[in-house]
């Protein structure tokens, strides 16, 4: 898609907020983060689908240590209770037991679904779990979190592009834009 400042998607509008060549260099960072934290091991990166897809393929390039890359997804079935929506993780068909983790997500808002997600892994007794998220609202996190590799904090906007949807759309776009 060629570069604008400005676009729609859908019935709203956005502005740019990161750019094409911001991105990329925070990735390099987190990603020279994880070759020296993980120096001698063999990681499983699992991407949150379906946000993240373009991130964990630039993230992935940028690895050094051998590794392994699978993709779960959360279930569109919301189910509610106290603390909020809590979906699923589907698809895990790559066993974890005993292995380093990295979980690789486009944005964590309340951070419930990556509570959640933690939780469930946690089950199958990896060796370790770490979260390596492209962006984070420090602002919105209900939960504790440790969030060990973050690219980029962001204010309470919703953001659309480089993977991230509004609507499903929005995602084939290389820089990240912010709704005005
Ligand atoms: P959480 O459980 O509130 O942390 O929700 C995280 C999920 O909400 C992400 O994986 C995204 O799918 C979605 N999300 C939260 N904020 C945004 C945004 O600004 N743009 C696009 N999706 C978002």
């Amino acid at each position: 898609m060629k570069r604008r400042r400005i676009i729609k998607v859908k019935d709203k509008t956005f502005a740019i907020s990161i750019s094409e060549r911001a991105i990329k260099s925070q990735i390099r960072h987190v990603a020279e983060r994880i070759n020296r934290d993980y120096e001698g091991k063999e990681p499983i990166f699992l991407a949150v689908l379906n946000g993240s897809f373009i991130f964990a393929a630039d993230l992935l390039r940028e690895i050094d240590v051998p590794c392994e890359i699978s993709f779960i997804k959360l279930s569109s079935y919301v189910g509610t209770n106290t603390t909020g929506k809590v979906r699923e993780v589907i698809g895990l068909n790559i066993d974890i037991t005993g292995r380093p983790v990295i979980i690789v997500e486009d944005i964590i808002d309340t951070g419930l679904t990556m509570a959640h997600m933690l939780e469930t892994l946690k089950q199958q007794n990896p060796e370790s779990i770490n979260i390596c998220t492209l962006l984070l609202k420090p602002s919105k996190l209900k939960v504790d979190l440790d969030i060990r590799y973050c690219c980029n904090q962001i204010p309470d906007d919703f953001v659309v592009g480089y993977g991230l949807d509004y609507d499903g759309f929005g995602r084939n776009t290389k820089d990240i834009y912010t709704l005005i």
